[in-house]
């Protein structure tokens, strides 16, 4: 199966972890089916200073006529906030990736790293927030003069159903019991809206139970009882909030992974921190997050949870064996990024023959 991966490596720490998320893909092209090409596309801040373009076309042509793109991390201490980083709306909105796919798993062995006491942390956390992406209050919309500003919060029908059926489809596909959708119904009319589309197509998944959490009371429960959580869909600001609480609970912001994703067509699967300027070049950064969307790109862009899952196996072994700075213990060896990197590698080897 032939597919081409674009891939930017980006800024600081950027280029350092994306190179251990492409040994994976080397690894799965080594020892499977799939047969994968990459290209370059490059992007960001460095990018920008050469050529004076954050994204130039050349790159984004690269993207457009890839089966996916790995991303890295964008964003450089010199230049003002955004000059490099809105390549990265430019290709959500290009690539109309509507669907943002994040994670938060807390492997058993990081529960130590985990801010919550054990009672509350429970039997474990494996969450999935499905974000709604493209609309909602961040559509930009409205208007600020001397006297008042609004922003106008637009859920369409479409914007609407696509994300729902989405998160239902995933819940169902990850076996999932339960989906909570997490709105402010009591006070918003785009919220009573979103609620309604919620229910009808609910109606298509008899077998999942569904909640309805407003927001201000699931930002309570997400520390209070994570372990009750599997799929939990929302509009684009609370998923974006959110999800950011979540990516604390798992021990590291390096832990944490993501896709932007147009279902069938090309997708962006990146780590979820940045180019985390303090401590790029120093081979010391965490490559678990850009490796685990690694995995979110096997399921949810070929189609293929089963190598997905022995990415997740492959992480999960190595965390028993060495750790980044970053989740360090002293029990275990403290690991580069690149010895982490070839870690993983070496498990899912192991795994890929059996
Ligand atoms: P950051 O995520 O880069 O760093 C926050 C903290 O987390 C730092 O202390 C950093 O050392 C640590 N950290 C981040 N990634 C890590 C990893 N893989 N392993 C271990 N520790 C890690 O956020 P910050 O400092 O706010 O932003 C730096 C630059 O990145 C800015 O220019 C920002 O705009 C940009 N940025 C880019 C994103 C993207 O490309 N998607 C997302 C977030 C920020
Ligand atoms: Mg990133």
């Amino acid at each position: 199966m032939k597919k081409t991966i674009a891939i930017t490596r980006g800024d600081g720490c950027g280029p350092e972890v994306v190179e251990e998320g492409l040994k994976i893909l080397k690894t799965i092209s080594d020892y499977t089916e799939f047969d994968f090409e990459f290209k370059d596309a490059p992007a960001g801040g460095k990018i920008w200073k050469k050529y004076g373009s954050n994204l130039p076309e050349k790159s984004f042509d690269v993207i457009k006529n890839s089966d996916s793109l790995l991303f890295g991390a964008i964003g450089l201490p010199d230049l003002p906030p955004g000059v490099a980083e809105s390549a990265i709306l430019k290709i959500r909105q290009e690539l109309d990736l509507y669907v943002n796919l994040r994670p938060i798993k807390l492997y058993d062995s990081l529960r130590d790293r985990c801010p919550l006491k054990d009672e509350f942390i429970g039997k474990g956390i494996d969450i999935t927030f499905v974000r709604e992406n493209t609309e909602g209050i961040y559509k930009d919309i409205g208007e600020i003069s001397k006297e008042r500003a609004q922003s106008i919060m637009l859920y369409t029908k479409k914007g609407c159903e696509r994300i729902i059926r989405y998160a239902y489809e995933f819940a169902k596909n990850e076996g999932h019991k339960k989906i909570t959708s997490v709105d402010k119904a009591n006070v918003l009319k785009p919220s009573q809206f979103w609620r309604k589309i919620f229910h009808i197509i609910g109606n298509n998944y008899p077998d999942l139970q569904k909640e309805d959490i407003y927001i201000d009371s699931f930002c309570q429960w997400l520390i209070r009882a994570p372990y009750s959580f599997q799929t939990v869909v929302t509009g684009n600001m609370f998923g974006d909030i959110i999800s950011d609480e979540g990516a604390f609970l798992i021990g590291s912001l390096g832990m944490a992974s993501s896709g932007n994703i147009n279902p069938g067509k090309v997708s962006m699967y990146e780590p979820i921190h940045g180019s985390a300027p303090d401590i790029a070049g120093k081979n010391i950064a965490n490559p678990i997050g850009t490796i685990l969307s690694v995995k979110l790109m096997m399921q949810e862009s070929f189609n293929s949870p089963e190598i997905g899952n022995l990415i997740d196996n492959s992480v999960e072994e190595a965390l028993n064996e060495g750790r980044t700075i970053d989740i360090k213990n002293k029990a275990f060896k403290t690991l580069t990024t690149r010895e982490m990197g070839n870690l993983i590698v070496k498990k899912l080897i192991s795994m890929l023959k059996k």
